[in-house]
């Protein structure tokens, strides 16, 4: 299996932090925030990895990260997203690079302590999503469960969302995903929605789901972004 770290987008909404460099490259405690991502791959032993960014400081990667053995990595590559054109449009440039094999996807603003490691080595075919419970949920993507808990649909940052479990931005796809991705409209925030993608899925029959252990946040607010900062430095403090 192969990892892509979706890491583009201006980060708007932490500025004016990422007026001074990409969201991804912000300090998380002792080390860039895609450091984490990184980690929580190489744990699960996926060290063969794309980057997807953009924006003004895309470059700025290259510095941090070089080629990756720094990091645990064996392989590093990079593309560049030519507009904020959603996830689904990142994960589009990743075609080549996965080269007809499954795939594990994180965004690079999501951390977690969990351990992928078994949900990456059972995973065969179709969509594998991973959930966490939260208490606001209206903002992420919020899946509707059947009364055996088997995902009927995804609603992408519901009003009146009907569980109370997130989507995280951590998923794993066969092949099809490329396929699937072609099939999606811009939605009505323009841009391919990977809720789109995992509908699709869930309309094959072939998407499943593991809650993750621990702890995960997203980081792309500056509440979720001290909230994320507060957790791994008392972390690493306390070992
Ligand atoms: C994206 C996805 C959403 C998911 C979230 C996880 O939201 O669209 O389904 O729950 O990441 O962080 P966005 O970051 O685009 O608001």
């Amino acid at each position: 299996m192969k990892g892509i770290i979706l890491a583009g987008g201006l980060g708007s909404r932490l500025y004016p932090l990422t007026h001074a460099t990409n969201k991804h490259l912000l300090p998380v405690f002792d080390r860039p925030m895609i450091y984490y991502p990184i980690q929580t791959l190489v744990n699960a032993g996926v060290t063969e990895v794309m980057v997807v960014t953009g924006g003004p400081h895309a470059g700025h990667f290259l510095g941090v990260l070089r080629n990756g053995t720094g990091v645990g990595l064996t392989h590093l590559e990079y593309a560049y997203q030519e507009a904020e054109g959603g996830i689904a449009q990142a994960l589009a440039l990743c075609e080549d690079f996965a080269d007809g094999g499954s795939i594990a996807v994180i965004l690079g603003d999501n951390t977690t302590d969990a351990d992928i490691g078994p949900a990456a080595k059972s995973f065969e075919k179709g969509a594998r999503l991973f959930l966490k419970p939260v208490p606001d949920p209206h903002r992420f993507g919020v899946p509707v469960f059947d009364s055996e808990k088997r995902i009927i649909k995804i609603e992408e940052k519901p009003k009146n969302p009907k569980s109370n479990y997130a989507v995280t931005g951590l998923y794993m796809y066969d092949n099809l995903v490329f396929d699937f991705i072609n099939e999606c409209k811009p939605s009505g925030r323009g841009e391919l929605e990977i809720t789109d993608v995992n509908n699709l899925y869930v309309q094959n029959g072939n998407l499943d789901y593991v809650e993750l252990d621990g702890f995960w946040s997203d980081a792309g607010t500056f509440e979720s972004l001290y909230r994320t900062n507060k957790f791994w430095a008392e972390k690493a403090l306390a070992g």
